[in-house]
């Protein structure tokens, strides 16, 4: 049965869709089957995987179709290669929030949709919207393991305290999910200098081993290849930031392994 991770923080521009990807990307090539979910109006996740332009892109159903239509519509998985699956996202999904609105238990509707695909999978990757609004919520209700995306500045840091307490009250009631564990923080486009070094203190100081190391360093190249819509794998196979996701990855399916 496949484990659902979900990636998050309510700062925008973090670095949790390039993460998501490059988690995922480096476990698919390692022969494992990942199903990505881009719960992400922007759709910048289903540009990158699908490697469509978000102005044209003209998927029959998605992500939306899915919150609205219930189990019994199922979830539009669109396959990508032998180890890759996804179901993306496009604008429709802003109106989530109000779609669903007088729909009761809307905070398992994810988590619903996600059994009855679970099977195909080994992991499942929930690239979370940039806000701790009902999506985020039933992201961390369908999940197994929770994991933080962090930029090592002030913003993030205070993003990070938000994301803890919405972990704080899913995990608090036994009737959301409270089996759902931390397992990691990811601190991305690391750019050593006083203010960033003071921050992943701070971080390291709070959090321990849930830090990941090492830090993704901040490199022109990824943000080249996420507006390119690639792979970073491809794009720029011997960057000093694409070796630290390819050890972070690494990383985190030993700790997923081991949970
Ligand atoms: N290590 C990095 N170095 C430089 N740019 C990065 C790095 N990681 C992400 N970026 C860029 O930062 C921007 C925001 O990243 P993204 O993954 O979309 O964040 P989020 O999903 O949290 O909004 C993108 O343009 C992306 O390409
Ligand atoms: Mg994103």
């Amino acid at each position: 049965m496949g484990k659902t991770i979900c990636f998050v923080n309510n700062k925008g521009g973090c670095g949790k869709t390039t993460t998501v990807c490059a988690v995922g990307q480096a476990w698919a090539a390692m022969g494992k089957k990942i199903l990505f979910i881009d719960l992400d109006s922007q759709s910048n996740l289903t540009s990158i995987i699908t490697d469509t332009d978000p102005s044209i892109q003209e998927w029959e159903t998605t992500l939306e179709d899915a919150f609205v239509g219930g189990p019994e519509f199922g979830l539009p998985v669109y396959h990508v290669n032998d180890f890759i699956d996804i179901v993306p996202s496009d604008l429709d999904l802003s109106n989530f929030d109000k779609d669903v609105a007088r729909v009761t238990g809307r905070e398992y509707i994810l988590a619903d949709l996600l059994e009855t695909v679970k099977a195909n999978y080994d992991y499942i990757l929930l690239d979370c919207p940039p806000a701790l609004g009902l999506i985020t919520y039933n992201a961390l209700v369908a999940s197994d393991y929770m994991v933080m995306v962090t930029n090592a500045d002030g913003l993030s840091y205070r993003g990070l305290k938000m994301v803890a307490s919405l972990f704080n009250e899913v995990t608090g009631n036994k009737r959301l999910n409270p089996q759902l564990q931390i397992i990691a923080a990811i601190v991305t486009r690391y750019e050593k200098n006083n203010l960033s070094e003071l921050y992943l203190q701070k971080m390291k100081n709070e959090l321990g081993d849930i830090i990941v190391e090492p830090v993704v360093r901040k490199s022109t190249k990824i943000s080249q290849a996420g507006s390119f819509q690639r792979n970073i794998y491809d794009y720029d196979p011997t960057g000093k930031a694409t070796k630290d996701y390819m050890q972070v990855a690494n990383e985190l399916l030993q700790r997923v392994v081991i949970k």
